[in-house]
């Protein structure tokens, strides 16, 4: 792909911002030349394959992806929509590129996959790959999402049970059950859910007479929030990363 279009594809600015990032001698490509330092590249429409170049631009170096596959640390107090109301919104997390990539056929540009509360924590997945944004977010596919949940009152037998059981939310008849729950404390609880209504967990709790004080959402399929991601954090996952999310237990 010219180079023009591998900068454009990866929101570096308009088709003719990006000929004139290179043209001006803005683009440095690691071609795997001379002990791993880039070399200057003025020719816009000279060809790289896209995936997994390397580049700097403007002195910053970018990795490229035909498709972003990301996870974000969400820290507390940011709102998964792009146009937040109260709080900072978690897009503002991502670097600039990764806002302004181009939109793939449906969707449009890198999209936080399903909402997190303001308040909650944990396990964000962006992408602008419209079926894997489908594949994660939809209730059909039953992706198991596991929450550590603080509570208010400590959590009793009766209440894991119904939990379990299924409990009846406002907004439908149909009772909405946890896949697991398992007491870790007794004001402390993980539980996996596979759909993702609108408040659930806490209107789950608050169902069986009960308050969330804290959620955290630390995993995906058998994809683990990492350690070493701190809050307000990103990174790109890896193939290994996206097999584990899609994975069956
Ligand atoms: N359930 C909630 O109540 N809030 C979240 O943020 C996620 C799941």
């Amino acid at each position: 792909m010219e180079l023009q279009d591998i900068l454009y594809s990866q929101g570096f600015g308009t088709r003719r911002v990006c000929a004139g990032l290179v043209q001006q001698g803005w683009v440095q490509v690691y071609d795997g030349s001379a002990a791993e330092q880039p070399v200057p590249c003025t020719d816009s429409t000279s060809e790289w394959p896209l995936d997994g170049l390397r580049l700097r631009v403007q002195g910053v170096d970018w990795e490229c992806h035909a498709k972003a596959y990301l996870l974000l640390h969400k820290p507390a107090g940011t709102e998964c929509s792009q146009k937040p109301s109260t709080y900072p919104s978690v897009y503002s997390l991502l670097p600039v590129p990764l806002r302004q990539r181009p939109s793939k056929s449906a969707v449009q540009g890198v999209q936080a996959i399903g909402r997190l509360d303001q308040d909650t924590t944990g396990l964000l997945l962006m992408s602008d790959d419209g079926q894997f944004i489908h594949r994660m977010a939809s209730p059909k596919k039953h992706v198991p999402k596991v929450y550590r949940v603080t509570t208010k009152h400590p959590v009793d037998a009766a209440q894991i049970a119904q939990l379990l059981a299924g409990v009846v939310l406002d907004d439908d008849p149909k009772p909405v059950r946890a896949a697991a729950c398992e007491l870790l404390e007794p004001h402390q609880i993980d539980l996996t859910l596979t759909e993702g209504k609108y408040h659930q967990v806490k209107r789950m709790l608050a169902a069986v007479g009960n308050r969330v004080e804290g959620l955290h959402r630390w995993r995906m399929g058998r994809y683990d929030l990492p350690a070493d991601l701190a809050p307000g954090q990103w990174r790109w996952l890896t193939a290994d990363d996206l097999q584990r999310l899609v994975a069956k237990d």
